[in-house]
């Protein structure tokens, strides 16, 4: 049976352009959404801008606009950034919109007649001379436990230590530099310990939650819940709020209302669908988000929907952050990325791929490197699934009057191979497990491409023209299925391909074991181009100058080296991923790595170890450099029997090492961990023993 599902992404803020990490989360989602439609499921998508808040509201005055001027262009741009990675909402929308005001109004309403709203007066900083209270990243000063100068007003950024404003040395408004002053002010809050045990309730069904994520909430639990501080004194962007003067909501109160007042536009003339999913809870709601905002998402959310009396959400999809070559990703080394940028230097559809293949269901960090970007676009993409269709489809088919036969003998099986993972790539796209789709659509493809490779259509096509006929249309079918089977994934690269092999419509999944037989194919086209290292380094090289731009506008001396600064756009770029912190430590120099000696190595035999958890035993071929014995932590992630015939990479002049289970000579590289951890490969011609530079 069809099944009704509302899906979002966390709503990016209105300032701060769209980067990567914005990306991972949009794509993540959307492989999900595009796999339940494509599976017969109603499944609607939506996102929207979070407009409001003192960050905003001070952007837009530095911008000369008024804040609906300055949200209505970021909005666009953000928009556009996002659509470009091919993330397909039903409706991107805004926070500062009517339906919200009304919804966030709604709920505030209920929740104090429920009696959940308490005031009381409290004290915070004030600036006299700006005439506002200054949320904390507004408060520079001196860190109160290692001194370290111009530090914000929450935490140190040098030595990471967290205290509150007025424990600052020397404070200063970051705005206008005075010194502020403490003022008392009547402030409404939340309470949320009114719904501790519904909560609880809430996020023990099972399912609802990853378990990581049900036991980072309990903590919070065993602390016990407190009040949630949701009013703001003007002046602030956002919403009145209803019966107080001079009082708004606190941009993270409407801002998950956002969630709603999207679908209800997009509902607008179907209120209907509207209530049957937020009112009468008859469809799924599924919230895509990072780990920095599960407190969020896992506590105030349900609470204010069960007080309010609307659907809570059914599933959160919890994600970790984005780290470049295992670290944070950095302005200044140019690995914090623009959405942008990287549209504008490469195939935001390889990215896709290339995030699927990073993708797994859990919460931790999700490592990408450019490097194995590079090489699985071009090998697993290009030179394996796209391989199959481009090898038969130009000179053969031409020989072959373009006509395809029918699937017969060897053919027919190796089709009903390809079939038979159907219910296994289902099942690892539901549960989120892109990276296991990747990865059996590549072993499938490796299948094919050996079946071709054996049955050499090039030199049948000569003597046993029929013969041949048969060999391409069994490639060319099974080609169909594999990248019908990543729809999801890359879905311009599928739509091509399907419409050469003569189906028409947006492709889904009930179309995967149709034969295309007897048919004439038109002209092949190119589907996709290489991706070139080119493109790389004039992203990084592009995000770099961005970031040294922004340090001279700011006054900041010695671009692209050592700086602590953090952007000033203050909290409302998610924390975790965006703080910049690079010193002059930690690099080496040209000589000390071209002391690495990086070869390719043909992993020849693999073995379980008896009594590891971690490791498995590996043999590479080095080609004339010899054999190495590797003892490699990859067992989260890899089967013996998957690693033979592999290439790698690895580092072979590493001093030997004694193990526990015996003496390791050199080491594989990888990146990630867990399920996602992944080897890094080099390109499939590459020769064991060959010299990486
Ligand atoms: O952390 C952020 O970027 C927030 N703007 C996310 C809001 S998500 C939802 F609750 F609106
Ligand atoms: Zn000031």
């Amino acid at each position: 049976m069809s099944e009704k599902i509302l899906v979002t992404t966390a709503l990016p803020y209105a300032n701060g352009s769209i980067h990567l990490g914005h990306v991972l989360e949009g794509i993540q989602a959307d492989i999900w959404v595009r796999y339940n439609r494509a599976i017969g499921n109603k499944c609607y998508f939506f996102c929207a801008d979070d407009t409001h808040g003192t960050p905003i509201m001070l952007a837009a005055k530095k911008a000369n606009k008024t804040p609906d001027e300055y949200i209505k262009k970021v909005h666009d741009e953000h928009y556009k950034d996002l659509t470009s990675f091919g993330i397909s909402y039903d409706l991107y929308y805004t926070t500062n919109s009517e339906e919200n005001k009304k919804l966030a109004e709604e709920i505030y309403l209920r929740l104090k007649e429920k009696g959940n709203i308490s005031d009381r007066n409290i004290q915070q900083t004030y600036c006299e001379h700006d005439k506002m209270f200054l949320p904390d990243r507004f408060i520079k000063g001196t860190c109160p436990k290692c001194g370290a100068k111009d530090q914000y007003g929450d935490s140190c950024e040098v030595c990471g230590a967290t205290y509150s404003p007025t424990d600052l040395l020397d404070p200063h408004c970051a705005i206008c530099g005075n010194v502020p002053v403490l003022k008392e002010s009547k402030h409404l809050f939340f309470r949320l310990q009114d719904y501790q045990a519904p909560l609880e309730n809430w996020l023990s069904t099972p399912g609802r939650l990853q378990e990581g994520a049900k036991k980072k909430l309990l903590e919070w639990f065993e602390t016990g819940l407190q009040e949630w501080d949701i009013s703001r004194d003007g002046p602030y962007f956002g919403f009145e709020i209803p019966g107080e003067v001079n009082k708004f909501f606190y941009v993270w109160l409407d801002a998950p209302v956002g969630y709603m007042a999207a679908s209800r536009k997009f509902f607008e003339t179907n209120e209907e669908e509207f209530n049957s999913i937020w009112r009468k809870g008859e469809g799924q709601i599924v919230h895509f988000i990072g780990k920095d905002i599960l407190y969020f998402h896992g506590l105030f959310w349900p609470a204010m929907l069960m007080g309010a009396e609307f659907t809570t959400p059914n599933k959160l999809y919890v994600h970790g952050f984005m780290t470049v070559g295992g670290e944070k990703m950095s302005k200044s080394r140019g690995t914090f990325v623009n959405a942008s940028t990287f549209a504008k230097h490469l195939d935001t559809e390889h990215f896709r791929f290339y995030m699927a293949a990073r993708l797994g269901s859990g919460m931790d960090d999700v490592d990408i490197s450019f490097d194995d970007y590079l090489s699985r676009v071009n090998s697993d993409l290009i030179g394996n699934l796209v391989n199959i269709v481009s090898r038969v489809s130009t000179s053969i088919l031409d020989k072959l009057d373009r006509r395809l036969g029918t699937l017969q003998d060897e053919g027919k099986s190796l089709f009903d191979k390809l079939l038979a993972s159907e219910e296994n790539i289902r099942k690892n796209y539901e549960e989120r497990n892109y990276h296991r789709v990747m990865r059996e659509v590549a072993s499938l493809g490796d299948q094919v491409n050996k079946y071709v490779n054996d049955n050499a259509p090039w030199v049948l096509v000569k003597n046993d023209p029929e013969k041949a006929r048969k060999v391409v249309t069994t490639a060319l079918n099974c080609a169909k299925i594999l990248f019908l089977y990543l729809y999801p994934v890359i879905p311009k690269t599928t739509q091509k391909v399907i419409n050469f092999l003569g189906i028409e419509g947006v492709p889904d999944f009930s179309i995967i074991s149709q034969k295309i037989e007897n048919i004439q194919l038109p002209a092949y086209e190119h589907i996709t181009q290489r991706a070139n290292e080119k493109g790389i380094q004039d992203m990084i090289e592009e995000t770099k100058n961005e970031y040294d731009k922004a340090q001279l506008l700011a006054g900041k001396n010695n671009p692209s080296i050592a700086s602590n600064q953090p952007d000033q756009t203050g909290k409302s770029e998610s924390k975790g991923n965006s703080t910049d912190t690079v010193t002059n430590d930690g690099y080496i120099s040209i000589e000390d790595l071209s002391k690495v000696e990086l070869r390719v190595g043909h992993i020849k035999d693999a073995n379980h170890v008896e009594g590891a958890d971690k490791l498995l035993q590996v043999t590479v071929d080095l080609g004339e450099h010899g054999s190495k014995n590797v003892f490699a932590g990859i067992k989260s992630a890899y089967k013996p029997e998957d690693l033979v015939g592999l290439k790698v990479v690895v580092v072979a002049n590493l001093k030997p090492r004694k193990m526990k289970f015996g003496m390791s000579e050199a080491m594989l590289l990888a990146s990630g961990n867990g399920e996602t951890l992944s080897l890094f490969i080099p390109h499939r011609d590459a020769n064991p023993g060959d010299l990486l530079k």
